[in-house]
């Protein structure tokens, strides 16, 4: 640990795929099988997923994003109604509002865990009535879509309570939190995320996930009429029979009931995902061990803070967020990102806000005075590279390098 930077040149990517052998061989099995498309690797993936997360109905599709629309479109989400969206996610969230004509009442986050605060949505929603926030007063509040930010879940009982007090639904976006567990307190069961923890719950196997499958999604339920009305809107809203298609049924007939979607998942990459699933636990297992090794190596550094542990979770650990001390420090976040590339070590920061975003300030009047808390942590938050098979000079590299930078940029 001794070295100088300019003696260390090792690039660590932010996310590096862990794709086994046995993943291949599936893959290229279905592609000399012939049925490239959806078809029985998909059905089995649906199956393994809803068992492994404790779900009735589980729809896999191309991606969360599609998953998330399918959810808010099967619960009836009409133009002009409100939906309870964290500030602090991706694009996704909130866009699949939009393509229903609905809008997105913006809520900001805690600002230990940049999970949706809750005690800020209920302002929100007074707010919304008062006329404090640009959207309609009069638009009717119909949903809330926590995010687990990093793979920390909320706690759900409480969004539950939130919810079912106010009437409303909740679309869980899961896109970092499989597999991720939480319980209420220490008395409480633990509940896997997915596991009737909301009307529907959207995983993402996008490329840097938790578990992936290149690009691809699934929404588990235990409600059987969203499940259905689900699956027939990702597959062009084709009659239930169109499905028998991929069973070897009837295959010329079908009948359109509705303007459908084009969201189904491939055979090839559920080929992938059947068996990233298998090791979901043990790649979840690998990430935490990196995680605590972070906490444990970085601990003490006064220019930073690191992201939380909280002992009711079951951590996903999609991300490993720090935050910048930027009162101790003579850079900004963004010439610590630099400093760290130059060092080789890739980074990312989740996220830039949506209502510091053009097309949210500009479409709807969002002002960074509306929600403080993301306005200004965004701005000192860095991700580091966390993904398994991060070999151990890797994470050194990581670790040296961050220490390295706050005491080289630390403020007399
Ligand atoms: C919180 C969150 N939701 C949704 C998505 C969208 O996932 P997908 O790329 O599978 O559509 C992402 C992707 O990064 C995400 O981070």
């Amino acid at each position: 640990m001794n070295e100088s930077p300019t003696t260390i040149r090792q690039e660590v990517p932010f996310f590096r795929p862990s794709i086994t052998q046995d993943e291949i061989d599936e893959v290229v099995a279905c592609l000399q099988s012939g049925w490239l498309t959806t078809g029985p690797r998909v059905k089995q993936f649906e199956a393994d997923l809803a068992a492994a997360v404790g779900a009735k109905y589980a729809v896999a599709v191309n991606s969360c994003t599609a998953a998330l629309h399918l959810a808010v479109e099967a619960l009836g989400l009409m133009p002009g109604d409100a939906v309870l969206v964290p500030t602090m996610t991706f694009a996704a969230t909130a866009e699949v509002v939009r393509y229903l004509g609905a809008l997105p009442l913006l809520v900001d986050c805690d600002p230990a865990t940049f999970n949706l605060d809750l005690n800020d949505a209920a302002r929100k929603i007074e707010d919304l009535r008062a006329g404090r926030t640009p959207l309609d007063r009069n638009a009717k509040v119909v949903g809330i879509m926590p995010v687990h930010v990093g793979g920390l879940m909320m706690d759900m009982t409480a969004v539950q309570a939130f919810a079912a007090e106010r009437g409303l639904w909740i679309v869980e976006d899961a896109a970092h939190a499989l597999p991720a567990a939480y319980r209420a307190d220490a008395d409480a069961p633990w509940r896997q995320c997915g596991e009737n923890t909301a009307a529907v719950t959207c995983f993402s196997f996008y490329a840097n996930k938790t578990i992936t499958t290149g690009e691809g999604g699934m929404a588990v339920t235990d409600d059987q009429v969203l499940a259905d009305r689900m699956r027939q809107m990702s597959l062009h809203g084709l009659s239930h029979d169109a499905w028998k298609r991929f069973a070897g049924g009837r295959v010329w007939d079908y009948q359109i009931v509705a303007p459908g979607f084009k969201y189904n998942l491939t055979d090839i990459a559920a080929a992938l995902g059947i068996h990233q699933l298998r090791r979901a636990e043990s790649l979840r297992a690998e990430r935490q061990r990196i995680a605590e090794e972070y906490r444990r190596l970085l601990a003490g550094v006064e220019q930073l803070e690191l992201p939380p542990m909280q002992v009711n979770r079951v951590h996903a650990w999609h991300l490993f967020p720090i935050r910048l001390r930027l009162e101790k420090l003579d850079i900004d976040r963004n010439a610590f990102i630099d400093a760290l590339r130059e060092r080789g070590v890739g980074c990312s920061v989740h996220w830039r806000p949506l209502h510091l975003h053009p097309y949210y300030r500009e479409t709807f009047g969002w002002k960074p005075e509306h929600l403080p808390v993301a306005s200004a942590e965004w701005t000192r938050t860095i991700s580091l590279p966390l993904f398994p098979g991060m070999r151990a000079e890797e994470r050194r590299h990581v670790v040296r390098s961050v220490r390295e930078l706050c005491a080289a940029r630390a403020k007399a």
